[in-house]
């Protein structure tokens, strides 16, 4: 990612036994690096989500374990370590996914080699994240560059993250690539995050409310949507943030295709049925009630937007069957949104 120009990564060890962040939280006001010291920090910024995103919370969590064990590195700390990163957030796989990884490369090794190990392994998670989405990327740059070629003009994507890197791709090529960004309430990661991404990389966008998808759908002014994912499960399922679902909807309902960006580290093979067998994170009611910005003097104030009697209820997101989905781009190539599909890409992992 460049910001001013430079290059950043969201997360990076800027010396031996330390990691720096992005703290999202602050976005897009301030640009503000964190430092995370101890295990507490990295299950804070994961949970607090100054790190978010299927495979930042990943990769933060690896980062977690290694500061974890900077204390002691015994099995029943390494336990505690990963039950206490594990009990942040619910719904990415990716979570479990790295924690997992993470577990079983050390578990085997005598304590006095885990701690190094893992910071190893730590880094290694990092720069393997930023390779497959930049394989995501030249998979899903083909998508855009087909419609480009049968219709000159806008191509219109959803949310951010794996799903933006296709988009990088085709504007570096030169394509003529026009992202429309939901604002993605309640914490408007689109408005707020998306949108100041994409405008550093110089790509055009506008940002929309979210309902207002439907609408430039039917009107013909989106030729394509990716959305990213959180948890895809082995026929195809995907779950992504709240509001993916009814993008979907309308695109089936337009004739738009529909592309989900997912790594394998946010494929879940041990279960089918997204709608059944995924736990959805339901979040805060201050997220809802409340909203932060900043004011004409440059402060930043957060004030409250609805009724304070007012019950609310804040699921964090959805699942979208895999018959609305067109193909998963994932670091092997587009694949079909089916259980044969997805097993004869990734033969590994059943
Ligand atoms: O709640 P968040 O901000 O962690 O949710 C993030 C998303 O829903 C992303 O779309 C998802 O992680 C896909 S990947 C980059």
């Amino acid at each position: 990612m460049r910001v001013d120009g430079r290059p950043f990564r969201t997360i990076w060890s800027p010396e031996p036994e330390c990691v720096d962040i992005i703290d999202q939280t602050r976005l897009p006001h301030r640009f503000e690096t964190r430092r995370l010291v101890t295990l507490q920090d990295a299950a804070t910024a994961i949970a607090d989500m100054q790190v978010r995103g299927a495979p930042l919370i990943g990769v933060t969590a690896a980062y977690g374990v290694a500061l974890g064990l900077k204390r002691d590195a015994s099995d029943a700390t390494l336990d505690e370590i990963c039950a206490t990163l594990r009990a942040t957030r619910p719904t990415a796989v990716n979570l479990q996914w790295a924690l997992d990884r993470v577990r079983s490369r050390l578990t085997p090794l005598p304590p006095s080699r885990r701690l190094s190990a893992a910071w190893d392994l730590a880094a290694l998670m990092a720069d393997e994240d930023a390779a497959i989405c930049e394989a995501i990327g030249d998979h899903g740059v083909s998508l855009i560059a087909e419609i480009a070629r049968r219709k000159p003009g806008q191509l219109a994507t959803v949310d951010w993250g794996t799903a933006t890197a296709p988009i990088y791709k085709a504007h570096e090529a030169g394509l003529p690539v026009h992202v429309f960004v939901d604002e993605t309430r309640p914490r408007n990661q689109g408005a707020a995050l998306t949108a100041w991404e994409l405008g550093h990389h110089g790509v055009p966008h506008t940002i929309v409310v979210d309902n207002a998808g439907g609408h430039l759908m039917q009107h013909g002014m989106v030729d394509l949507v990716i959305v990213g994912t959180d948890r895809t499960t082995a026929q195809g399922d995907v779950c992504n943030k709240i509001g993916t679902y009814l993008k979907a909807l309308a695109a089936r309902d337009n004739g738009i295709p529909f592309y989900v960006a997912a790594p394998s580290s946010s494929i879940d093979f041990r279960i089918r049925n997204g709608l059944d067998e995924i736990e959805i994170e339901q979040r805060g009611a201050h997220e809802v009630t409340h909203m932060s910005g900043e004011t004409s003097d440059g402060g930043i104030e957060t004030v409250r937007i609805t009724p304070a009697s007012s019950p609310v209820m804040n699921f964090a997101f959805d699942v979208t069957p895999a018959r609305f989905v067109s193909g998963l781009v994932t670091e092997r190539g587009i694949v079909a949104a089916n259980a044969e599909a997805l097993a004869a890409a990734f033969p590994e992992r059943l």
